[in-house]
């Protein structure tokens, strides 16, 4: 038998079968729960009462959606790869767009109380693309809100000429100084993220949300103080 030695792999390769067993990994843990409450519900129905069932077809409804959430996040990424994502900005306030963003985000019972919105220029018009700025801020605070359990400040500033931040700060675990160069690559987690869930997908995306808005993104961090993430981007007075 001939067993293919991985130092005969190009550095290529070795990140494609990463990719492959990543995606393997993240399919498989909601498909076997998908599957044992299926057999749960066929073999044990009569046992069951009405909570447990419910309680059965509730874990197959998320597990469905963290699937479909997934092939999204994937999706999303090969296409901007591609070139073929619909960029489509348009000149809108700022303010609004985040308030809401973050009144929605805080509505989430485990997260009230906990997210702070502070912009003292309201008047701001930006250029942008609702969906993937969206998308690009949702994981933004969603990072912050799982990696810390303290408070996380979302503010909007204007930056010397010609440039507005957006900033997501938090007092959490941090990213380790080894990870900074290497969190915007596809499936790549910091090694302090433990059992924390996630599949290292939201920063490329955000990074690439980023390169089409014709912006940058700064990160700030130490391990067990926090983190701050500044989007910056190119700002003309509409
Ligand atoms: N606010 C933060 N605090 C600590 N670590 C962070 C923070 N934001 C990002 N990271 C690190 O960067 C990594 C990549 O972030 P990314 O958003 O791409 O992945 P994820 O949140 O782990 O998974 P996903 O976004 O796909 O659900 C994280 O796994 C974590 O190690
Ligand atoms: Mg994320």
């Amino acid at each position: 038998m001939y067993k293919l030695k991985s130092k005969n792999m190009s550095v290529a390769d070795i990140q494609k079968l990463h990719v492959i067993s990543t995606i393997i990994h993240e399919l498989r843990t909601p498909l076997s729960v998908i599957n044992s409450n299926i057999q749960l519900l066929e073999n044990g129905k009569d046992m069951m009462g009405q909570d447990m069932q419910t309680e059965s077809f509730g874990y197959c409804h998320d597990a469905i959606k963290m699937i479909s959430v997934f092939l999204d996040d994937i999706g999303l990424i090969n296409k901007i790869n591609k070139g073929i994502v619909p960029f489509t900005p348009e000149i809108k306030s700022l303010d609004p767009f985040i308030r809401k963003l973050v009144k929605e985000l805080g509505s989430i019972k485990s997260n009230r109380s906990r997210l702070i919105y502070r912009n003292e220029n309201t008047d701001i018009k930006l250029n942008f693309d609702t969906k993937l700025m969206r998308y690009a801020l949702v994981n933004l605070i969603n990072n912050a809100l799982k990696f810390s359990k303290e408070e996380i400040i979302v503010s909007v500033e204007k930056y010397r000429f010609g440039e507005v931040r957006i900033k997501v700060k938090d007092s959490g675990i941090g990213i380790p100084k080894d990870d900074l160069g290497k969190i915007f690559e596809i499936f790549y987690r910091g090694k302090n993220t433990g059992m924390i869930p996630g599949t290292g997908l939201g920063m490329s995306i955000v990074r690439q949300c980023m390169h089409l808005h014709g912006g940058k993104i700064y990160i700030d961090s130490k391990v067990g103080k926090g983190t701050e993430i500044i989007m910056s981007l190119p700002y003309e007075k509409f």
